[in-house]
């Protein structure tokens, strides 16, 4: 089996499954070549990727959670760094700042408003019998959501949401230069927030950052725009691709379908669990060892990377029956999508109810989908899902 866990053409049509199932079966802990780099070790099995997410003292997330380590245009930030890319004390630090807002009590509390805006991305389509669903439909929903949270014009959201697709898009699949010129275009909207948030604060977590302090003092401003970039960027397309490749695959699997739609509100819940598990949006995480450590099997040396694949993880038999079944009504689904340990995702519980009313939304209002033509993916080897989505549909 050729092995080729960095070329976006391995994820040109969703996530590489066979590929995924090799490993697992052969390989769990695989040591992978990397053109431009010292390599990695793949990590597939869902014991392992469970063990090295929750093991921050072996494997650090710093100075990065991409496979490729920073290169020279990161020295723009100087020391400073994402949350993402932080290990604890700091990151539990950083991590607390914005911790209130999006606890289970905290996300149920926007759930109306969630769910009106969801009527709202339905009631802009129905009528039109043909969408691109991704753009139109699943795209728009974090995009709004994001710009609730932050107090922004919900327009703002949606090109907020352009930026963080050319910022997860693979280099060679765009324009020269159009990733960082995308995070430098969030900067500047960034640091535009942060000078009206200052002089008019509002009930928003922009707001709320700007006035917040981390070890007794304030954020700076480089601080406030990081936080601002990991916001925007993590619920974004990875929200949106959750909703077209989930119904992507429920129009694949008619049965299954059809068991959701006959108690939809019933059984959405472990519906969503189901195509968390089934597209896991998030492919990678990247780890670095902090020292010798041995992992199925193999001898991991201090400073090598090592990269757990969720979507391989939520593919492991050894974990759940029929892995590579759509099985909506799957007990105890202990999917991964969310990563496990310190920074597994603060938006979960949001991700959850945005999914949910967009799903309602859709099932009860949209029928007969049929594709116009074949969705085109997303050039990632970090965020799966489609880009692109013609659809047409019927009211129900
Ligand atoms: C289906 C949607 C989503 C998926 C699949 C997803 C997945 C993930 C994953 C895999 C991680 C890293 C976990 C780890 O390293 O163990 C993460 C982190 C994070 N996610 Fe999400 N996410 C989603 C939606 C959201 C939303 C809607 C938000 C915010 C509104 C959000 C905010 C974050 C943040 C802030 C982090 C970093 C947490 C930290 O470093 O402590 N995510 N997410």
């Amino acid at each position: 089996m050729k092995i080729d866990l960095l070329s976006p053409a391995s994820f040109a049509a969703g996530q590489p499954h066979a590929q995924f199932d090799w490993l697992r079966d052969h390989s769990p802990v695989h040591w992978h070549e990397e053109p431009d780099g010292p390599g990695f070790w793949a990590v597939t099995r869902y014991d392992d990727v469970w063990a090295v997410d929750r093991d921050f003292q072996a494997f650090s997330s710093e100075p990065t959670i991409m496979i490729t380590d920073p290169g020279a245009e990161s020295a723009a930030f100087g020391p400073y760094k994402m949350m993402l890319m932080m290990d604890p004390p700091d990151h539990t630090g950083f991590r607390k700042l914005i911790r209130s807002e999006f606890t289970l009590p905290s996300a149920k509390l926007r759930g109306e408003r969630i769910q009106a805006l969801a009527r709202q991305i339905i009631d802009a389509v129905i009528e039109k019998g043909e969408v691109d669903f991704v753009a139109e439909v699943a795209g728009e929903m974090p995009s709004f959501v994001i710009a609730e949270l932050m107090g922004l014009p919900l327009d703002d959201g949606r090109e907020l949401y352009a930026l963080t697709e050319a910022i997860h898009t693979a280099p060679e699949a765009q324009a020269p230069g159009a990733g960082g010129m995308a995070v430098m275009k969030m900067f500047e909207y960034g640091s535009k927030v942060m000078a009206e948030k200052r002089a008019r604060p509002g009930d928003d977590l922009a707001s709320r950052l700007l006035a917040a302090e981390v070890d007794g003092r304030r954020l700076d401003d480089m601080e406030f725009l990081l936080f601002f970039l990991l916001l925007v960027d993590a619920g974004g397309d990875t929200t949106r691709n959750l909703l077209s490749g989930g119904l992507l695959s429920l129009m694949e699997n008619p049965d299954q379908l059809a068991w959701l739609k006959a108690d939809l509100t019933g059984r959405l819940p472990s519906a969503r669990e189901e195509l968390l598990r089934y597209s896991s949006p998030v492919i990678y995480m990247r780890r670095t060892a902090r020292q010798d450590v041995e992992l199925g099997g193999q001898q991991i040396r201090a400073g090598d990377k090592v990269v757990m694949y969720f979507g391989s993880a939520n593919r492991d038999g050894a974990k759940f029956d029929r892995p590579g079944a759509l099985d909506l009504s799957r007990p105890d689904n202990a999917q991964i999508a969310f990563g496990a340990g310190a920074h597994n995702c603060l938006g979960q519980h949001i991700a959850r109810i945005e999914i949910d009313a967009m799903l309602h939304e859709v099932l009860s209002r949209m029928t007969d989908f049929e594709l116009v033509a074949p969705p085109e993916w997303l050039a990632s080897n970090f965020i799966s899902g489609p880009r692109t989505m013609p659809l047409r549909f019927k009211r129900a």
